[in-house]
């Protein structure tokens, strides 16, 4: 089996060998840009993880989807942080803060072609599975992305309605990283849904992560400004968990710091530092770690219905990493 380290080579190796389109420069750097950035690579990582569960050897027609994926997701992250008005992003200024919002939103819609084009290069057996799974993805992760946005005018939203929104804006991607590899390698149904279900129920744990490093992470790690979900009133996981365990009383409170005005950098600060002290009085920051822990489980339970032994030792090791993370 390909090892871990083999495949940590292979994602930091990917995008070295691609070259991306060079004029006109207003519509490519900023894709060169936000790929230079990094960033945490997930995707594709989970995408050559479980290939490799049934494979010995990568070759283009898995290494070019894997990219396809992470250029993906990077075009979602630069029309997400127009919709966020989010300036800061891998500890660097946001695409729309550097090009504009036209520039933005034009490099975002070539990079979701280009990577199209990535995913197409999936071997023929499987082409119309794989372009069929990635299609319905990209599609859930716009209705992700507009109910993320329909609820920021919401009061509040049930848990439920909340995990249906981070199910489609983030676990369906993951959930498709992990099927599209096993797909490429020849997986049969049970297991390609399997590994679906795994994909999905770590995406709603890396969500959920997502929002609690959004309050208590450390921007440096982070790579984000702390408070950004407060500000813009998302229904993050410890907003509609904070909610849900009030009483009356708390709730109005609550509800009436979620109008606290962000003109300024005050009154952000002073919003943020609210919205905080209800989460810890409540302790919903360590009921969504608690929440973290126990998605992974779920998602172990699935890998659990087609691996053993080494196999389901190496899906262990991906869960794991993902639950303790700052960045
Ligand atoms: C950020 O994704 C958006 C979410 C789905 C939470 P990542 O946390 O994977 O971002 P990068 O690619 O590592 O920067
Ligand atoms: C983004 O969710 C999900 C997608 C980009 C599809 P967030 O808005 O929470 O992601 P960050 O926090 O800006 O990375
Ligand atoms: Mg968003
Ligand atoms: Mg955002
Ligand atoms: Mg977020």
């Amino acid at each position: 089996m390909i090892t871990e380290n083999q495949i940590h080579s292979l994602i930091e190796g990917l995008f070295s060998k691609i070259q991306f389109t060079d004029e006109p420069k207003g519509l490519y750097d900023p894709l060169r840009y936000m790929i230079s950035l990094g960033g945490k690579q997930l995707r594709p990582r989970l995408c050559l993880t479980t290939y490799s569960l049934f494979q010995d050897e990568f070759d283009e027609q898995i290494l070019q989807p894997a990219a396809g994926l992470e250029v993906f997701h990077n075009f979602t992250l630069i029309h997400d942080d127009i919709m966020d008005k989010s300036q800061v992003r891998r500890g660097k200024p946001t695409v729309w803060t550097k090009w504009g919002e036209d520039g933005a939103i034009l490099s975002g819609d070539v990079m979701c072609i280009d990577s199209y084009r990535r995913i197409a290069m999936a071997p023929a057996k499987v082409l119309q599975q794989v372009l069929g799974l990635f299609s319905t993805t990209a599609a859930q992760v716009c209705e992700g992305q507009q109910l993320d946005m329909d609820f920021e005018q919401l009061p509040e939203v049930p848990m439920t309605r909340y995990i249906q929104m981070i199910g489609l804006k983030t676990g369906v991607l993951i959930a498709c990283a992990a099927k599209m590899g096993a797909l490429i390698a020849g997986a049969t149904e049970d297991e390609c849904d399997n590994l679906y279900d795994y994909g999905y129920a770590l995406g709603l744990a890396f969500q959920v992560a997502d929002d609690y490093l959004d309050a208590f992470g450390d921007s440096k790690v982070f790579g984000k400004p702390i408070g950004g979900d407060i500000v813009n009133n998302k229904k993050c996981w410890l907003t509609t968990r904070a909610l849900e365990k009030a009483d009356d009383l708390l709730r109005e409170e609550i509800l009436d710091a979620m109008d606290m005005p962000v003109d300024d950098e005050q009154q952000r600060a002073a919003k943020i530092a609210r919205m905080k002290g209800f989460y810890t009085a409540l302790h919903v920051d360590e009921d969504a770690k608690y929440e973290i822990i126990r998605l992974t489980e779920e998602a172990m339970g699935f890998a659990a219905q087609s691996f053993s032994g080494v196999r389901l030792m190496t899906l262990r090791r991906f869960a794991d990493r993902l639950v303790g993370r700052t960045k």
